[in-house]
């Protein structure tokens, strides 16, 4: 019986591939989900749009799958202006990175 446990528990555990993972990681890392401000593929997305001073601000989430991995990695691991620091492993990271790739891929 433990035996059996462990294989349904393993066969399972597969059934996750690494891109599923990535996708599951751009929707909800441990923090506000990326496509809230990126879009649902990394596309941009504009967040707010006020005025100050009489002037029109926006605030806009730049394309995020054409970047390249190392400033990908760098604007994680480092947060942003307006965008929060996230505490994502190398691992993570890289998963988030190929899902972008693949879905743009798609979308072509
Ligand atoms: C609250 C909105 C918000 C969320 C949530 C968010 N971002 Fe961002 N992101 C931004 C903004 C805005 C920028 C532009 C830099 C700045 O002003 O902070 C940015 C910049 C980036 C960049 C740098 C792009 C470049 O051209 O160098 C990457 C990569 C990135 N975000 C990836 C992510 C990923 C992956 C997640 C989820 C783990 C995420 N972001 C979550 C708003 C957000």
């Amino acid at each position: 019986m433990f035996l059996l446990c462990v294989s349904v528990l393993y066969a399972n555990d597969s059934f996750i591939t690494s891109l599923e993972y990535g996708k599951m990681l751009y929707e909800n890392p441990r923090g506000v989900g990326c496509m809230e401000c990126h879009g649902r593929y990394g596309e941009g997305e504009r967040i707010a749009k006020y005025t100050h001073k009489k002037q029109a601000k926006i605030i806009e989430a730049p394309r995020i799958n054409n970047v390249e991995f190392k400033s990908f990695k760098i604007a994680l691991q480092e947060g942003k202006r307006v965008m929060p620091k996230y505490y994502l492993t190398a691992d993570e990271i890289a998963a988030i990175y190929e899902y972008l790739q693949a879905v743009k891929k798609e979308q072509e």
